[in-house]
């Protein structure tokens, strides 16, 4: 008999085919088929929704919102009333602030092309395998992202110089003894003029997988920092210490080797993204024919820029430059491609390594740590050239 549960279990890590796609639930609905507005998505849960991009997805600049990677630590808020939402914002500052959504739009709006990168994304290629969603290499997405400047509300309410750190609660719907999602940046990061509360995302009002009313936009840094369905703002004298924050979502402060646990004095909490590239195709296992070939990927590093993509077809040995597309813009993924003209039938493992603007590049396996956040190893994919 399949029950709810055994079919939860059964659907996750595969497909959603666009024409079956069901509705999936915003708070609780597992039951249903269909995830409302997202179509051939590789479902890694249904429990709280998470859904990985389909390679297919790098082939745009801009990610469709249907392709946009979903990650949800709880389920969204259900019942949503935008009457009777209101954004307030407290502790240091000197006006505590209740805003409604009209208010909130009255600001100046900017907008920005950011990269959101799950810090969990390529925990699935880590070895040895650890704990956690195992993505491969789509929690990942590029958005148009505007709204206004979390420093414009800042700057209303008035921070105190006792406020160090911005605080940021979500709607969501707390189940149980689970502690709320709630993390905090630094001040000077959420006075950046790019830190945004986004109320659209390409072109079209925020839809309620990423955080309709209002979500933060942290350009370049882990999508963990870019709370959705923002209620609370508040300004804290030190980092905000809850389970996200500690022992969650922390990088060591030490080269671990593989396997190696970490002291949680020995953390830090995760900032800004790596350097990182992928192949979205040829993909692996693909069956070529000698002649022109076409490897392309994406590549992005938080708040630094792509200088470089290399490929190699040599399992390393040499290595190329490829292409990159000439679309760009700070914090956003770069696109690139290189013509690849294999000559010989055989096995090839082709490779792709970028560099960027601060000299950092990839290296043959990521940075161990136990939670295997910030996976960016070379990417590889096996090819087979035949006559
Ligand atoms: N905000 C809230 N309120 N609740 C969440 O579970 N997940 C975070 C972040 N913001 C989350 C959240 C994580 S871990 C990621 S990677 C991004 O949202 C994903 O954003 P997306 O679902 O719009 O792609």
């Amino acid at each position: 008999m399949i029950t709810r549960r055994n079919f939860l279990y059964g659907v996750s890590g595969t497909m959603l085919a666009a024409a079956a796609a069901p509705q999936l639930a915003w708070a609780g609905e597992t039951s249903k088929l269909v995830v409302l507005g997202k179509e051939e998505m590789i479902v890694r849960s249904f429990r709280f929704l998470d859904l990985e991009m389909p390679l297919s997805g790098f082939g745009s600049w801009v990610t469709p919102v249907n392709h946009f990677f979903v990650r949800n630590h709880m389920s969204g808020p259900v019942d949503f009333d935008a009457e009777e939402y209101r954004l307030t914002v407290g502790g240091e500052v000197d006006n505590p602030l209740s805003l409604t959504l009209k208010q909130l739009e009255s600001l100046p709006m900017h907008s920005i092309v950011n990269t959101l990168e799950c810090a969990g994304n390529g925990r699935g290629f880590q070895k040895p395998q650890v704990f956690g969603v195992q993505w491969q290499k789509g929690a990942v997405g590029t958005g148009k992202f505007a709204g206004v400047r979390l420093g414009d509300v800042l700057a209303k309410a008035g921070v105190k110089t006792t406020g160090k750190h911005v605080s940021f609660r979500g709607l969501d719907v707390v189940p149980g003894k689970v502690p709320p999602f709630i993390r905090s940046i630094p001040v000077e990061k959420a006075l950046h003029p790019d830190t945004l509360l986004v109320t659209h995302m390409n072109g079209a009002v925020l839809n309620k997988h990423h955080g309709y009313p209002l979500r933060v936009v942290t350009p370049g840094w882990i999508g963990a920092a870019s709370c959705k369905w923002l209620t609370e703002i508040k300004v804290l004298e030190k980092e905000f210490d809850g389970n996200f924050m500690k022992p969650g979502y922390r990088w060591p402060t030490r080269p671990l080797t593989p396997g190696e646990a970490v002291k949680p004095e020995e953390t830090t909490p995760l900032t800004a993204l790596d350097v990182k590239s992928i192949i979205a195709g040829p993909t692996e296992g693909a069956k070529l024919k000698p002649g022109l070939n076409t490897v392309h990927g994406a590549a992005w590093a938080g708040e630094d820029d792509i200088v470089k993509v290399e490929v190699s077809a040599d399992g390393g040995a040499t290595w190329v430059d490829a292409k990159l597309d000439p679309q760009q813009s700070k914090y956003a993924w770069r696109l690139w491609s290189y013509a690849w003209k294999p000559k010989q039938r055989g096995e090839y493992a082709l490779q792709s390594r970028a560099t960027d603007s601060q000299g950092r590049t990839q290296g043959a396996a990521a940075k161990w740590n136990p939670s295997g956040y910030l996976y960016n190893a070379i990417d590889q994919v096996k090819v087979h050239v035949d006559a």
